[in-house]
Parts: structure tokens; C-alpha cells; sequence
């Protein structure tokens, strides 16, 4: 009898492979259940749409997505923390210079506000520069009295009141793409050229801010900074040429929901060979769409950004440990960062089985806590809203359950705008009910205003010191 050869053995080994590993490619996800994409009214429209963003540069390099897989992964290990914050979705009217200042002046606020208070380096992820897209739990929305079909986000539609204004248009992915390109570059220009050196941290306090007790906190720590900058200048620190001083990180990050439009901006890095989606440094998957076996799950696995998975209550240990594994088998720190959004009630006994389990499965993670997305209610009025008291509920419930079971809490993701509207309750100047309709701006979910982001950023700066 002959002995089977070892080049034998190999071959039937990668023929097995072959037929058990299906190959992702950027396309693969096509054979699956993809939920939350529009109905685009045009296959063949879409399709032209999708050539033309395949052909246009990447917004984000693959080289800068390991810059802030890094930088995640020094939140995995416990020696940083993450603020992940914006716009519930971004409007195309908000492309301005104005409004995007505004929400960088409150986004290095409240990192500021968070090194300081837990010496900590504090990683700047914007929901921003393309998050223009939405998921939506009813196919349909009641306004001024007439059922429409739910607005999903300026990429897809208008979102004028009317049904022929909400007809998805594949057009718009085009724009949305020159859209964050423009918002990208102003955050690029503003974050490396000048505007977010820590010299400057008294003028980042906006009137409307600094009157509020917040803000009246926040100039004092400013003073401390400028005080602890100029003794180090006194015992001869060069601080002209310390970049840190001078220039931040801030990344973009988005929901990861149309696929044809992440799809088409994924391209394989040269130097390493491997996919990234350069729509964004980081991309999340929504708590509706994360299902395993669904389409997102498999489009985002093959990527090589750091992903985020928002978790909500419904979310079972088995679920959660199947995405860390899926979405992460290398066991890359930084690669995997799970959002947590259970409701003030829910998360002290919700949240520590999730935390036992991804931690039998040795996967490295980031915890986030997103305090906004399962504590939405109805003022009396009718109007969607959260109250700031909720929100800080849920942040409580999330350190406890880190200090329970001896995890890392590492970060926050919030909704807020720079601007002064009245769409959340409560914070230490507190917006009340009948405010409400004041300034009630959103496109979407209520957002935090300037000061009550930066009430929540000492809060939590608290939270962190107590771990
Ligand atoms: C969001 O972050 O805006 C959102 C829709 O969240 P979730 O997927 O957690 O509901
Ligand atoms: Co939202």
C-alpha cells in the first residue's frame, strides 16, 4: 500500500478550505438579507451611482484607520478613553463652516473637560463628515397630520413633508460622499491648523455656554490648563514644538447602513492588501441591523476599520460573544468596540452578562455606553425627547456594571449639536417642557445642546475618576 503523499494531504486540506470558507469579497454581502436599505425606485440608476463613487478617491486613508485602531486599542487595555459624539444624522444644510466649528468647539470642550478631569488620553471619534443616513423602526411617520414614509437621511431623500419629496434618489449618495468630503476637510483644517491648540482652550467656550454653570466650571479648568502650560513653559518645556499642544485627532465615524455606498467606497489598501471602507475611519453597525447572519455583519467583517455594534436591551450574552467572534477572530485590540444602549432601567441588569460573556470568549473589546439611544420618550406634547437625568442614569449603570464585574468602562457615545436648542430635558441649566418647541431643530433624535454636553462631560469626568 502506498503511503498518501504530504502534497496529497495539502491539496485535499485547501480544497476542503476552499469549499467550508466562503471568500468575502466587498460584493459578498449581496447574497444575504440586507434590512433598512431604501427602496431605490431604479436599479439601473443605482448601479451608475455605485460606478461613479467606486471611481472617486477614498475620503480616509487605510494608514489612518490603524492610526485610530490604535489609539482604540489603548482604550481596550484601560489607559484611555473614547468620546464618540455628533449629530443623530447630519443634514446637507449643516455643510457650513458655522455649524461645523461650532460642534468641533464643543467635541474638544468636552475632551478637554475629560483629560483633565481623569488624566486620561481621550480619543475624538465625530459622528460626523457622513452620518446622513437612518434606520427606522416604522416604515412610516405621521407629519402635520399626514402619513409619509419615515425619513431615512439627507442621502436618501428630502425631508420635506410631502410623499414625492421622500422617493429615495440614488443621486443624493453622490452628494452625500461630497458632503462629508467638505465637512472632512474643514474638520482636517481645523483640527491641524490652529483652531483646536490647547493655548486656545478659552475661546472654544461659546456665550450661550459660558453663562451656564457648566460653562462657568469649564473657564475655570480652561484657567488651570493655561496656568499648568505656562509652568511648564517657566521650567523650560519647549511647547512651541510639542504637536500634542497644537494639533488634535479627531475622527469620522458613521453608521455603516447603505451598503451600496460603503461598498462602493472600499477599496484595498496597497501596502497591506487588505479592505477598508475609506467612507469613514470608523463605522458602526446599528442595533437593527445587527443580526449575524444578515448582510451588514457580513459586508463589515471583511473590512479592516474599527467597527462599532450598538447592543440593545434585547441583545443575549450567546448574540453578543457570535459578533465579538465574528467580527473580530484575530483578537485585534482596537478592532471592536461594543455600544451599549439599554435604558436607564435596564442596564444594571442587562449590561453584566453581556460584559461575562464577550469576556469568556477572550475577544478584546471597547465598551461604550450610549446613553441616549434607549431613553427616548414623549414630553406631554407629543414631542420626542430625553431627559439629561435618564441619560446620566444609564452612565451610573454603566460604571457600576464595569466595577461589578471588573471591566473597563471605555467611553461614551452621545448625540449633541454646538448649537443652543431645546430638544433634550433637563441638565444643570435646566431645559424644561414647555421650552421644547423653542428651539427644536432636529432632523431626528433630540440632541444635547452645548451646555448640557458639557454638564454631562464633568459628570462623567467624575464617573471616571471613581474607577
Ligand atoms: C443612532 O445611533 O442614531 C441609532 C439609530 O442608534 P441605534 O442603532 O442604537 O438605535
Ligand atoms: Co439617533
Amino acid at each position: 500500500m502506498r503511503a498518501p503523499s504530504i502534497g496529497h494531504g495539502v491539496f485535499t486540506l485547501i480544497c476542503l478550505l476552499a469549499m467550508t470558507e466562503p471568500t468575502w469579497a466587498p460584493s459578498s454581502w449581496r447574497s444575504l438579507p440586507a434590512g433598512q436599505q431604501p427602496e431605490w425606485p431604479d436599479a439601473e440608476a443605482l448601479a451608475a451611482v455605485r460606478e461613479r463613487l467606486g471611481a472617486l478617491p477614498p475620503l480616509v486613508f487605510a494608514g489612518e484607520a490603524r492610526g485610530l485602531l490604535a489609539a482604540l486599542g489603548e482604550v481596550c487595555e484601560g489607559r484611555a478613553f473614547v468620546l464618540q459624539a455628533g449629530d443623530c444624522v447630519e443634514s446637507f444644510r449643516d455643510v457650513t463652516a458655522a455649524a461645523i466649528r461650532e460642534k468641533l468647539k464643543v467635541l474638544l470642550q468636552m475632551s478637554a473637560v475629560l483629560t483633565y478631569g481623569a488624566t486620561l488620553p481621550v480619543v475624538k471619534v465625530g459622528r460626523i463628515a457622513g452620518q446622513f443616513a437612518k434606520p427606522r423602526s416604522e416604515p412610516t411617520e405621521v407629519v402635520q397630520g399626514v402619513e409619509l414614509p419615515s425619513f431615512r437621511g439627507h442621502v436618501v431623500h428630502s425631508d420635506e413633508p410631502t410623499a414625492h419629496a421622500r422617493i429615495p434618489d440614488p443621486e443624493r449618495l453622490v452628494q452625500g460622499y461630497y458632503h462629508a468630503a467638505s465637512t472632512l476637510n474643514l474638520l482636517r483644517a481645523f483640527t491641524k491648523g490652529g483652531f483646536a491648540d490647547l493655548t486656545l482652550v478659552h475661546t472654544w467656550n461659546r456665550e450661550f455656554v459660558a453663562s451656564s454653570p457648566a460653562g462657568q466650571r469649564y473657564e475655570a479648568l480652561a484657567d488651570e490648563i493655561g496656568r499648568a502650560l505656562r509652568f511648564m513653559q517657566a521650567i523650560g518645556i519647549d511647547l512651541e514644538h510639542e504637536r500634542s499642544l497644537h494639533e488634535v485627532n479627531v475622527w469620522t465615524s458613521h453608521e455603516g447602513l447603505l451598503l451600496d455606498y460603503e461598498e462602493a467606497l472600499t477599496r484595498q489598501d496597497s501596502l497591506t492588501g487588505q479592505w477598508y471602507d475609506c467612507s469613514a475611519h470608523m463605522l458602526w453597525i446599528g442595533e437593527r441591523t445587527r443580526d449575524p447572519a444578515g448582510a451588514h455583519v457580513e459586508f463589515f467583517s471583511g473590512v479592516h476599520n474599527p467597527l462599532g455594534v450598538k447592543l440593545g436591551p434585547s441583545a443575549t450574552p450567546e448574540d453578543v460573544a457570535t459578533l465579538a467572534e465574528r467580527l473580530n477572530p484575530g483578537r485585534v485590540p482596537g478592532r471592536l468596540t461594543l455600544i451599549a444602549r439599554m435604558g436607564a432601567e435596564r442596564v444594571r441588569d442587562a449590561l453584566p452578562p453581556l460584559l461575562e460573556a464577550v469576556r469568556r470568549t477572550e475577544v478584546p473589546v471597547v465598551w461604550v455606553c450610549d446613553p441616549m439611544h434607549a431613553n427616548l420618550v414623549r414630553a406631554p406634547s407629543g414631542t420626542k425627547t430625553r431627559h439629561f437625568d435618564a441619560i446620566m442614569a444609564e452612565l451610573h449603570g454603566f460604571f457600576a456594571a464595569h466595577r461589578e464585574v471588573g471591566t473597563w468602562p471605555g467611553g461614551v457615545h452621545i448625540e449633541f449639536t454646538g448649537e443652543d436648542v431645546t430638544e433634550c430635558l433637563g441638565g444643570s441649566e435646566a431645559v424644561l417642557e414647555e421650552q421644547l418647541d423653542r428651539r427644536y431643530e432636529t432632523l431626528c433624535d433630540p440632541r444635547l445642546n452645548g451646555r448640557q454636553s458639557l454638564d454631562l462631560a464633568f459628570r462623567v469626568a467624575e464617573l471616571m475618576r471613581a474607577v
